[in-house]
């Protein structure tokens, strides 16, 4: 895209991308069982989530309104388990944390990756077990890493010198031997959207390994016997959909644990290979199941360790998207509908880039359906927008929805329960949406709409 501007005329209006707009689809009441909650269907043409109508969900919670699916949730969960066993699996909390997705992911039994002091008090004010938390980021202050040391969470992933000296100062002064991890920068070009990707050279995560920066990492902390080094950290970026680059990702930390076998003599037991499983958002995406992921992983694990002459490390992941992505959909009423002639149909809703920002930031696609009623009206050309002012306000930027969509109609997009929640802002003074969970016909909020407020608290 250009960086200059230029007269204004039909040009803007002809910046699609070639292969859009998407197919017509045969059906445009249909949804799809790899995009959307496991539990979704229609009954009487309306759509429902673990049991409930969306009517009734916005009748009483409002809209828009974020809904998850807590039996999507929880059975993602029990399936990376069950395909991981062995192996540890971390919940990345950033996907979407709240304090009831903390105590699903603690009733599930797994992990919980943090990488800031508020998502550690999210999970530590339900009981969270310290040990089965990881502590990430890039810049941790040293009062979050004195926290995390503190309350002894189970790992701490190190991203900078800095953050050794830090930790060495710490660990001394609570009199605790922490465990750490190194985030090693393996040098791997994710084929995802660039701003997160995050294993090659040119970012700001982790340390190198190319530069011997990670092998210097290594040294440092096992210069300090207050700190136990105990494996080596890869996250090579998010919505990847195949595991080339992790199997490239886990062959070259394997040369590190070799190399700190040689030269330290120690041979470090875990490996931690990051998230970032790609999931379905629109019809024909593919992304590998979690037992093709598991066995995937296993074996370049296996394959790499036994190569090296090493014991095989254990495995540990950290799916965010995978878990709770297609749990969420976010609901919103039809506003104005306006056609522009020979071109597309706005249809503008009541939310947008303040509950979801992907659609801007990494132009992310979305699926989405009329969901309060059936229709067999011919298909639309459409742009899905929000109400804030911006042009760039767009949900789902090419879509078809029904011909006879009329304000008050609800529109149900999938795929929202990762990264759209946690990255809600209040542009335009938006009060973000409630969340309510739903299962087995019941509805409740698990985070409550904000207020007006709460938008002023805190203003002189
Ligand atoms: N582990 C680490 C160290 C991470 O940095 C991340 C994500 C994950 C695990 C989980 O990745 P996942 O399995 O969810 O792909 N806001 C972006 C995604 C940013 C991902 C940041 N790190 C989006 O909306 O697509």
């Amino acid at each position: 895209m250009s960086r200059f501007a230029h007269p204004a005329g039909d040009r803007h209006a002809e910046v699609l991308p070639e292969d859009r707009p998407p197919h017509v689809p045969a059906d445009l009441n249909t949804l799809d069982p790899t995009i959307w909650p496991r539990t979704a269907g229609r009954v009487d043409g309306s759509v429902t989530i673990g049991g409930a109508d969306v009517r009734d969900l916005v009748a009483r919670h409002g809209s828009p309104l974020y809904v998850v699916d807590e039996e999507d949730f929880r059975s993602r969960c029990r399936d990376y388990r069950e395909a991981f066993a062995g192996g540890e699996v971390h919940y990345a909390g950033k996907a979407f944390l709240c304090r009831e997705v903390a105590r699903w992911i603690m009733q599930e039994g797994l992990g919980l990756d943090v990488c800031s002091a508020g998502e550690l008090a999210v999970a530590l004010s339900v009981g969270f077990p310290p040990e089965r938390i990881t502590m990430h980021g890039n810049n941790k202050s040293p009062a979050e890493l004195e926290k995390a040391v503190e309350v002894g969470v189970g790992h701490i992933v190190a991203d900078s010198f800095e953050e050794i000296a830090r930790l060495g100062f710490l660990a001394d002064k609570h009199g605790r031997r922490p465990q750490i991890m190194i985030r090693v920068t393996v040098g791997v070009e994710a084929h995802t959207h660039e701003f997160i990707a995050t294993a090659h050279d040119d970012q700001k995560f982790g340390f190198s390994l190319s530069s011997g920066a990670a092998a210097e990492a290594a040294r440092r902390i096992l210069a300090l016997p207050q700190l136990e080094l105990v494996g080596l950290h890869s996250h090579i970026g998010s919505q990847i959909t195949d595991t080339a680059g992790f199997e490239v990702a886990a062959r070259r930390l394997a040369t590190l644990l070799v190399q700190i076998k040689e030269e330290h003599g120690v041979v470090l037991p875990e490996l931690d290979l990051g998230g970032g499983y790609g999931i379905p958002y629109v019809e024909g995406d593919v992304a590998p199941d979690v037992k093709e992921i598991a066995d995937g992983l296993r074996e370049i694990v296996t394959k790499v360790a036994q190569a090296a002459g090493l014991p095989v490390p254990k495995l540990t992941v950290e799916p965010g998207r995978a878990i709770a992505g297609r749990a969420g959909v976010t609901l919103y009423e039809v506003g104005t509908i306006k056609d522009v002639e020979g071109l597309r149909t706005y249809v503008s809703v009541d939310g947008g880039m303040s509950d979801n920002i992907r659609t801007a930031l990494y132009g992310a696609e979305y699926t989405a359906r009329l969901a309060s009623r059936e229709s067999t009206a011919e298909p639309m050309l459409s742009r899905l927008v929000g109400k804030h002012c911006e042009s760039g306000d767009m949900v789902v930027r090419d879509l078809w929805l029904p011909g006879d969509l009329a304000t008050g109609d609800l529109i149900a997009v999938a795929g929202t329960g990762a990264y759209c929640r946690s990255l809600a802002n209040n542009y335009n003074y938006l009060p973000k949406p409630a969340v309510a969970a739903v299962r087995d016909g019941e509805s409740r909020v698990i985070v409550r709409r904000e207020t007006e407020d709460d938008l002023l608290r805190g203003q002189a």
